[in-house]
């Protein structure tokens, strides 16, 4: 964990407990996820108990307390996508990476999540990658999209 990142987000802040949520989502915009680390120190400069911190961080959803991969791929199976092929949806994406919603791939580069309604429901399906929203998706455009990510990975590899 970079603890210059986390230190610049808790400067003066000191024993500020109401400012929990705003350090958390900086942390998690930063990191990507709340690391263990970052919430004993958020605990100790900010005067929370820990538990209070931890209480907070696994319960919103905007929090994650394991790492995601470079990409996030997110399926919505809220009702209106449900009912239009979201499951073939997520059942591609499984069978492709080879990882369940919640598991990042072993290179770091995929993880899966799976949520209730993305906020686009008539033009669902939808599936997301970090902040990137594709609409009417099917599993047939998902495989070619997924596949354009990890071409496009390779290539940035082979080219650094
Ligand atoms: S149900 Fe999928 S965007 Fe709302």
């Amino acid at each position: 964990m970079n603890l210059s990142k986390l230190e610049s987000i808790l400067k003066g802040r000191n024993s500020q407990p109401h400012q929990l949520i705003e350090v958390l989502h900086d942390v998690q915009e930063s990191y990507g996820y709340i690391p263990e680390g970052a919430m004993r120190e958020i605990s100790k400069t900010l005067g929370v108990p820990l538990i209070e911190v931890y209480r907070v961080a696994s319960f919103y959803t905007a929090f994650t307390l394991k790492p995601s991969g470079k990409y996030v791929i997110t399926i919505c199976n809220g009702t209106a996508c449900h009912v239009r092929g979201a499951q073939l949806l997520l059942d591609q994406a499984v069978s492709q990476l080879g990882i369940k919603p919640g598991e990042v791939t072993d290179d770091g580069m995929f993880s899966i999540e799976h949520v209730n309604c993305l906020g686009a429901c008539a033009l669902g399906p939808i599936a997301s990658e970090n902040e990137s929203y594709h609409h009417r998706m099917t599993p047939a455009k998902l495989r070619k999209f997924l596949n354009s990510l990890s071409r496009k990975e390779r290539e940035e590899v082979k080219y650094a």
